[in-house]
């Protein structure tokens, strides 16, 4: 009589982690002396040839880094997804309208802030929000909110109409590479349980904001996020070892976090 086998355990499959690369920072350079170099869309072609998934850009209302002819020329010249982040203004919306890219992430600007300081009032601008996520939709954008990491704004984000959140994970990689350890758990903590509100709720999770190697691994392992996006420190990266490089290392982080959570 044979023994008999032990039954088979398939392997969890979590969904693949996409990586967009935000090239505004290519952006910041050019501008910091005139005239067209470096140019964006050539990082943007050049980081998807290492591997990037999509490529980022933020046009901003005071055009300090990306401008609208840059977003034109991304949409006309890559050929992965555009994800065009912007303020959820009628001028913008008109742009995006018109560039028609395959994504939009509203976030929220004030002129006066270096980076996007904190995610979008969710709650407080859902009557404006609301119609302006319908007509991106309606224009064929796949939309998402940046928001905190609570489950409140999750929540918040789906009676609005976003089918996508974008958890901002600004406030845990501060105090993460400070080594301010108790802050940094409780601020994990928050992700977590967010990206799996986002789950519950049928949303899908993607995360940002002041990722690095270190902890774009760490958060790669949260199964329910899918899909995180980088910039500044990756730009920074390349002045040392080359844009393909650093895609090169940032992918092979994001991996290895992510066999950690199978
Ligand atoms: N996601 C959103 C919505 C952002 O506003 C930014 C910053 O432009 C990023 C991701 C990328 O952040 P960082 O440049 O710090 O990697």
């Amino acid at each position: 009589m044979t023994a008999p086998r032990s039954p088979k355990v398939s392997p969890v499959s979590l969904p693949r982690l996409r990586l967009g690369v935000n090239i505004d920072h290519v952006a910041t350079v050019r501008n910091a002396r005139g005239g067209a170099l470096p140019d964006p869309v050539r990082a943007a072609l050049a980081a998807i040839a290492a591997g990037a998934d999509g490529i980022t850009a933020h046009l901003r209302e005071d055009r300090r880094h990306i401008r609208d002819a840059d977003m034109t020329r991304l949409k006309a010249e890559i050929s992965k997804p555009l994800n065009f982040e912007m303020a959820a203004t009628d001028e913008m919306v008109a742009i995006a309208t018109r560039i028609a890219p395959h994504a939009v992430c509203l976030v929220p600007e004030r002129r006066e802030e270096r980076t996007t300081e904190g995610g979008l009032d969710v709650v407080g601008q859902h009557a404006r929000l609301k119609p302006v996520i319908a007509e991106l939709a309606r224009a064929g954008a796949r939309v998402s909110l940046f928001v905190e990491p609570t489950r409140e704004v999750v929540a918040a984000s789906r009676a609005a109409g976003a089918p996508v959140v974008e958890l901002h994970t600004g406030s845990w990689c501060e105090a993460f590479v400070a080594g301010e350890t108790e802050k940094a758990k409780h601020e994990f903590a928050r992700i977590a349980a967010a990206a799996d509100e986002a789950a519950k709720l049928g949303l899908e999770c993607h995360a940002g904001h002041g990722l690095d190697y270190d902890t774009a691994r760490i958060v790669a392992a949260i199964p329910s996020v899918v899909e995180l996006n980088i910039g500044h420190f990756l730009i920074g990266e390349a002045i040392f070892v080359g844009l393909a490089e650093a895609i090169g290392r940032m992918r092979a982080a994001m991996d290895e976090g992510r066999a950690r959570a199978r």
